[in-house]
């Protein structure tokens, strides 16, 4: 995942911020899904990677994520620890497995990972909305 990751970073459209990152999603049944950011000269119309590979893996049918590998760091450099932001934790909660969680490894090397909950506690989600709509 991680070298995925890595790979589709290079893919960056980043020449605003000079700033890259990739991103490679696993969902539940094994599959890959890379996406990294792509920058807008009206600037918050910017994606960001994890976005991407979200849009990749519902464009295939998918919508369970198990875990994503993401790493960013300055355009000339090589690719370092990146954390998703606050809007992609609540992008990536969207499609946890129902009732758990998922592994975020934000690092090139981080074998152990993150969990999005420890990221995003209390999140609000689709349960929240139960009822809303009648
Ligand atoms: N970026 C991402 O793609 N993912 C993140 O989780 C953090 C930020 C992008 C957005 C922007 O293109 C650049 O990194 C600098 O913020």
């Amino acid at each position: 995942m991680m070298r995925k990751a890595e790979a589709v970073r290079e893919h960056a459209y980043a020449p605003y911020s000079r700033f890259k990152v990739g991103a490679c999603i696993r969902t539940a049944s094994g599959n890959l899904y890379s996406g990294c950011n792509v920058e807008n000269a009206a600037y918050p119309e910017g994606i960001c990677a994890e976005a991407s590979a979200i849009a990749a893996m519902i464009a295939a049918g998918e919508q369970e994520i198990a875990a994503i590998a993401i790493c960013g760091g300055p355009a000339d450099e090589a690719a370092k620890r990146c954390l998703p932001c606050g809007g992609c934790r609540q992008k990536l909660s969207e499609f946890a497995p129902p009732g758990g969680d998922l592994t975020i490894f934000p690092a090139p090397g981080d074998k152990q990972g993150v969990t999005l909950s420890a990221l995003l506690p209390e999140a609000f989600g689709p349960d929240d909305l139960a009822g809303s709509h009648d």
